[in-house]
């Protein structure tokens, strides 16, 4: 990088470049009962005594529910001109399938327009983790039938949001969903069972490509449609060299391979195979998998490095001991463009947590954050000057929040939340985004 790709401010960024903060409904909103809210398989995941570290749920959380105008005009004094967020299954469709709760999808309604009301542009993400929990109870992801409600549920959102509403995500993750939540048992609904996973992911794809279709039947073409994985670089000594491929194949091929070119790795069904996992794939499910998207959602936390004694974690490391790669941005975008050309990129999360340590008036001088955002800007801005097509950056997150199996312990927000009085303190790193973006605009 030359040093004008160093400072994210003097880069040359496209024009309408979205600068964005990301969150999601589970992790800010609370008011878990309210308006016919019924359960999804995280308020039950957070009644298991051991699921969370520090024994909390989302029941209160940060209160956006019921604070979301004061949020939005906070995201305003920003100046983001995105908003990433998502809607909960749960509170517009509850129990996962029938008609929409007008309730539920008021909520989302009135966001949407106090969005446009302050010129911010609604980024609405369909699926991020919270599955009713009626669903699961039926087979879950491991059941074909939830991709097909998945697709219903899509329909009934964007029938009541797509009149104001462009851009759409339908999952958020799937790595995760299907891992964490089905072979690991770390996440909502806390299985372990790796072949029920593999179908999990197969129809979180499914579901992906069902929910696009129906909705692109009623779209106009200023519609946008998308999808948003979790990817990194792997990295590994000759020594380790499998592993590399085989997580690479797990975590990356798999779902860009589908979603692009309509087939899975051959190296990545040969290693299932040999572990006698093969995936529920009917006729048709891999074309409509790869149904043309129009963006792909780029979640970039860290790159891996792997030995022959297992995972290596390198100094500086996040309060989450994940290290600091920003160049790993850089080089993942540039793959991106090269082995999947012809997808419009939006880095869609980024973002740190660290141990915090407010002032007594609650202020928080986040060097850290502030340092590792602006690096991750650069590694952004230095991929689009050699050629890759970024449309946008969003930071993860706009507020502290509800941090899965982790509770409330890691902070990743720009802005503190003081969860004694709900307060919202912007950190210095949230001052610094502003400037960042004020900078960036001509
Ligand atoms: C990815 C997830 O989408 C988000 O929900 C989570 O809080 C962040 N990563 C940080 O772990």
């Amino acid at each position: 990088m030359n040093e004008t790709q160093h400072d994210p401010a003097a880069a040359t960024w496209p024009p309408r470049f979205r600068w964005g903060v990301a969150t999601s409904a589970f992790q800010i909103e609370g008011a878990t009962r309210a308006d016919g809210r019924t359960d999804s398989i995280w308020d039950t995941f957070t009644r298991r005594p051991t699921a969370v570290a520090d024994a909390s749920n989302a029941d209160t959380a940060c209160e956006h529910y019921r604070r979301m105008p004061a949020d939005v005009a906070l995201m305003a004094e920003l100046g983001v001109d995105t908003y990433r967020f998502s809607v909960a299954w749960p509170r517009v469709q509850p129990r996962g399938r029938g008609p929409v709760n007008p309730a539920g999808i008021g909520f989302y309604d009135r966001l949407v327009d106090r969005l446009l009301h302050h010129g911010i542009d609604p980024w609405l993400t369909l699926y991020h983790w919270d599955l009713p929990q009626e669903l699961e109870d039926a087979g879950g992801w491991p059941h074909r039938d939830t991709a097909h409600r998945f697709a219903d549920y899509a329909t009934l959102v964007f029938d009541a949001l797509s009149d104001r509403v462009t851009t759409w995500t339908t999952i958020n993750e799937p790595w995760c969903v299907a891992t964490y939540g089905y072979a690991d048992g770390i996440h909502a609904p806390g299985r372990t069972d790796f072949p029920a996973a593999m179908a999990a992911a197969h129809h979180l794809l499914l579901g992906h490509g069902l929910a696009v279709d129906a909705m692109r039947t009623a779209a106009t073409p200023s519609h946008r449609f998308g999808i948003t994985l979790n990817l990194g670089g792997v990295h590994a000594d000759p020594a380790a060299a499998d592993q590399a491929r085989r997580a690479d194949g797990l975590n990356n091929r798999f779902y860009l391979d589908a979603l692009v070119h309509g087939r899975y790795p051959h190296d990545v069904l040969d290693d299932l195979a040999a572990r006698a996992v093969t995936l529920p794939i009917a006729d048709g499910d891999l074309p409509t998998i790869a149904t043309p998207i129009d963006v792909l959602g780029v979640n970039y936390y860290f790159d891996t490095t792997l030995t022959a004694a297992g995972e290596t974690r390198r100094d500086p490391l996040t309060g989450m001991g994940w290290p600091v790669t920003p160049h790993g941005l850089t080089d993942l975008l540039l793959r991106l463009t090269r082995e999947y050309p012809g997808l419009p990129l939006v880095v869609t999360e980024n973002g740190s947590a660290y141990p915090d340590r407010p002032d007594p008036r609650g202020y928080v001088d986040d060097t850290e954050r502030a340092a590792f955002l602006q690096a991750h800007v650069a590694a952004t801005a230095a991929a689009i000057a050699r050629g890759a097509d970024v449309r946008g950056y969003f930071v993860w997150s706009l507020l502290d929040n509800f941090e899965w199996g982790h509770g409330y312990g890691p902070r990743f927000g720009i802005v503190r939340v003081d969860y004694d009085t709900q307060q919202r303190i912007p950190k210095a790193s949230a001052h610094r985004y502003a400037e960042l973006i004020r900078s960036s605009r001509p």
